[in-house]
């Protein structure tokens, strides 16, 4: 079985991409709004639902365990990364519902937090990449690592079929076919 810290570092490539997809619709200044809120569903459902899930819920606590405290160090800052993606997602909500009522600034809105939420991303994976979870390797033993793969297998086979693990990657993979692969 991979390890609990493998397992979140293999969601972070699809994550990673789809932050590239973000970042070229703001580039190529699209104004397809349903390509919008498809990003919008990844991320609440994928990125942060699912993945941020398996974080907050299972993995920090269990470094907490090992002295990683919630309130302070490298485990705080990880979790207020993840509220400040969540205000770039609801900038993104709010740049629609502008754009909707016939007011153009809206999409910039809209480009300002694509742009944000995803070199927030591409920052906040790189820590946990290189930093954090190689600490959490250090502090867990393999039954740790086991014990929380497990649990992150139950959280993804329970999760809304309609945004599981493998439907999410397909989304990821087609929207990346019309803005990156095109
Ligand atoms: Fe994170
Ligand atoms: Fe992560």
């Amino acid at each position: 079985m991979t390890t609990a810290t493998q397992n979140l570092i293999d969601d972070h490539v699809h994550i990673l991409r789809l932050t590239d997809i973000m970042v070229t619709m703001a580039e190529e200044q699209s104004k397809e709004i349903a390509h919008f809120e498809l990003v919008i569903d990844l991320i609440r459902n994928f990125a942060d639902g699912l993945h941020h899930a398996k974080e907050e819920d299972l993995l920090f606590p269990r470094m907490g365990v090992y002295g990683y405290h919630p309130e302070h160090g490298p485990v705080a800052v990880m979790l207020n990364e993840h509220v400040q993606g969540r205000k770039h997602v609801a900038g993104m909500v709010a740049g629609i519902e502008k754009y909707r009522t016939g007011n153009k600034d809206g999409l910039f809105e809209i480009y300002e937090h694509l742009m944000g939420y995803a070199y927030l991303l591409q920052n906040h994976i790189s820590k946990e990449n290189n930093v954090l979870f190689k600490m959490a390797d250090q502090a867990f033993s393999d039954n740790d690592q086991q014990e929380l793969a497990q649990q992150f297998a139950e959280i993804e086979a329970g999760y809304d079929k309609a945004f599981n693990r493998e439907s999410a990657i397909l989304k990821i993979n087609q929207l990346a076919e019309l803005y990156l692969e095109a």
